[in-house]
Parts: C-alpha cells; structure tokens; sequence
C-alpha cells in the first residue's frame, strides 16, 4: 500500500464511517503539522505557566498527541495531555504505548465528545481537579481533522456542539477543520465499499464553506479570536489557533 499520500483525493485507506482508521498515521504522519508550530506555543506559554493542560480530541492511536506533549515539553512549563477518541481499539493501542512509562504525562479514553456528555464532563472534571485544584478548564483544546466525521455522523447541531465544547473545555483551540471535498471524499469511500451512506449527509445546511462557518461561530457565537493562522497541513487543510477574547460570552450551551 502507498504511504503518505500527499492529498485527502488520493488517501484510499478503506472506508471508516468515523474516520476511525486503524493505519492513519501511515498516511497522514504527525511530523507534517507539527512542523506548523515552529515554537509558537513555548513562546507563549512558557513564560508564566508551570504547568500546561492539554486535550486532544479525536486522538486515534494518540501518535499527533504524542507530537505535540513533545513539542509542548520542550519550553520550560511540565505539559499534562489527555486524549479522547471514540474507538476503544484506538485508543487501547494509543494505551499500549504509553504502558511502559509508569509517571506518564500522557493519557487516553474512549469517549464520544458529542453523544457521551455526562461522562465527558465528569471526566474532563476530575482530570482538571487532580491536576491543579480549582482548575476548570484545558489551556489548550486540539481537534485535528475530526470536525467532518462528528458533522457527517451528528449533523449541523453536533458540529456546533463539538465547537461550543471545544470553546467552554479550553482557552486556546486549535484546529484542522476538513473542507467540504473531503466530505465527498469520504461519501465516495462509503459507496465504493458499498456501505449505506452517511445518514445526515443530505441534511447539511453548511457545505461548501465549512472552514467559513467554523469561523463565524467561534467569533460570532462562541466569543473567541483567530489568534494565529498556524498555515496548511500537507493535505491542504487550514490549522487554525483561536483563543477567547478578554470578555466572552458563550451564546451556545453543549
Ligand atoms: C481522521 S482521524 C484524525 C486523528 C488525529 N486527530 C489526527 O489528525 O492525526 C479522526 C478521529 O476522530 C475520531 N472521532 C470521530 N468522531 C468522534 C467523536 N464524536 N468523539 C471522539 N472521537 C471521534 C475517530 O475515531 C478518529 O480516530
């Protein structure tokens, strides 16, 4: 099988209905995107924090957070990383690695963040507690090309859910929103393995400017800023850092 493919058109991995792909990272490496933050982050967390919490959502095999707990570790603040992912395979693997390292920074789960809410805020709760008492929110919030398969699998109402969470869960977020011929990509995918289509994919009211309405709630809605347009991944895929505004107010509740 070919690896790293350089565009989502050719990335033929088999169809997976939530973009739970067992080899991801065997077309889509976690080096590529990383080489996007060239330092931003140390720069601006380094200088007051001790400790920073990060989330990671969709996190498959946990490969990109790894990156990213490395990225992060090399300022001078510790960097704790918990990641989530609805595929309890992926995330036995993502477990599997980190085995070996009794004190390990890093952490896994299974959770669906748009169906499992309860458990998602009873979860992400006591990880903020037992790490910094008082503690209530991630400094930073990663969703890397997840958005298509939570607006594929739960509609225009669970793609905002997932941002308002993103929003209320973090201070920072970043993420790779997928554009909208990766959604023709994936129901092509289905068909060609003759799975029924996705059920919602008629349904959606925001199509061709995905990336755009994504935007518009997190500024409009959500009360939060482009910090920093971190630039394209290899797949041509925006990764966007926003961060709330001095006053928000969240207009959507999850
Ligand atoms: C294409 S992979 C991206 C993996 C990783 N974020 C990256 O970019 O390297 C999308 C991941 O999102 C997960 N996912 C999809 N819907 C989800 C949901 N509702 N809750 C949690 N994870 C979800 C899938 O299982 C899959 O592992």
């Amino acid at each position: 099988m070919a690896k790293n493919k350089k565009n989502d058109d050719e990335f033929e991995p088999g169809a997976a209905q939530f973009g739970n792909f067992i080899n991801y990272y065997e077309f889509n490496p976690p080096k590529n995107r990383l080489a996007l933050f060239e330092g931003k982050f140390c720069e601006c967390f380094s200088s007051d924090k001790r400790k920073i919490l990060c989330l990671d959502v969709g996190c498959n095999t946990g490969e990109l957070t790894r990156g990213l707990h490395e990225m992060l570790s090399s300022g001078q603040a510790a960097v704790r990383m918990m990641g989530v992912d609805l595929d309890p395979q992926l995330v036995q693997r993502a477990n599997e690695t980190i085995a070996n390292e009794p004190e390990s920074e890093m952490q896994f789960h299974a959770l669906n963040v748009v169906t499992q809410v309860e458990e998602r805020d009873q979860l992400w709760n006591r990880y903020l507690e037992s790490q910094e008492p008082e503690r209530k929110r991630f400094d930073i919030a990663f969703c890397f090309s997840t958005t298509m398969w939570i607006h594929l699998n739960h509609g225009d109402a669970g793609l905002e859910s997932l941002l308002a969470c993103l929003a209320t869960w973090a201070d920072n977020v970043v993420i790779e929103p997928q554009p909208w011929k990766c959604y023709r990509n994936a129901a092509r995918r289905l068909r060609r393995a003759n799975r029924p289509p996705f059920p919602l994919f008629d349904s959606l009211v925001h199509r061709s400017s995905v990336h755009d309405h994504i935007d518009d709630i997190f500024r409009n809605r959500l009360g939060m800023e482009l910090h920093t347009h971190l630039g394209h991944s290899e797949w041509q895929r925006p990764v966007l850092w926003y961060r709330h505004k001095p006053t928000a107010n969240l207009a959507i509740s999850n």
